[in-house]
């Protein structure tokens, strides 16, 4: 079994990382946390100020200092920010008590997902669905070769891919 390990949720931006998580963490008693939020309340800024006040790379390097600190919880799932994947070491942190899980959706389930959003502002283009396309054609393989295991999202509901989530890794 699972041996208080955590479950990290990886996957584009609109993928559901949030949702399935929330669900996921109901169905297994674990407790859910989401590293955008918990930076957002110690800034006591939206992801949105941040980015345009001190700009990406400074929120980056918060994003660093904050997977390091959740790495070391347990039985926690944890959703990640789409970013994640930029630096190996934040993959690397988060595996040493998690199983990486890839949500793995197409661009248009994305685009759906986000196209009233106003919250991403990597996505704030003129063509979003452009935008979506060619990030997650750069952020694809990185999802690809830093996950145990990929779950695809789109034709299933958050409840059905939990439970299918749940199975899977208690089987494992
Ligand atoms: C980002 C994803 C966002 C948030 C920030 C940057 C990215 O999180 O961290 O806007 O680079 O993909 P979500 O994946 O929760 O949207």
């Amino acid at each position: 079994m699972m041996n208080n390990k955590n479950i990290v949720l990886i996957g584009f931006m609109g993928c559901g990382k949030t949702t399935i998580g929330k669900e996921l963490a109901k169905n297994l008693s674990f407790s859910f946390i989401e590293t955008d939020v918990v930076i957002e309340q110690e800034q006591n800024k939206t992801i949105n100020q941040i980015f345009s006040i001190f700009g990406e790379e400074y929120f980056r390097e918060l994003e660093k200092q904050t997977y390091l600190k959740v790495s070391n919880l347990k039985n926690y799932v944890i959703s990640t920010g789409g970013g994640v994947v930029k630096y190996q070491q934040n993959i690397i942190n988060l595996k040493k008590n998690g199983i990486i899980i890839y949500l793995k959706a197409t661009p248009e389930k994305i685009y759906e997902n986000l196209k009233y959003d106003n919250k991403r502002p990597l996505l704030n283009t003129k063509n979003k669905y452009k935008t979506i396309c060619t990030l997650l054609k750069e952020r694809e393989p990185l999802y690809e070769k830093y996950s145990d295991i990929t779950f695809e999202v789109n034709d299933n509901t958050p409840f059905v891919l939990a439970k299918d989530i749940k199975n899977n890794i208690q089987n494992r």
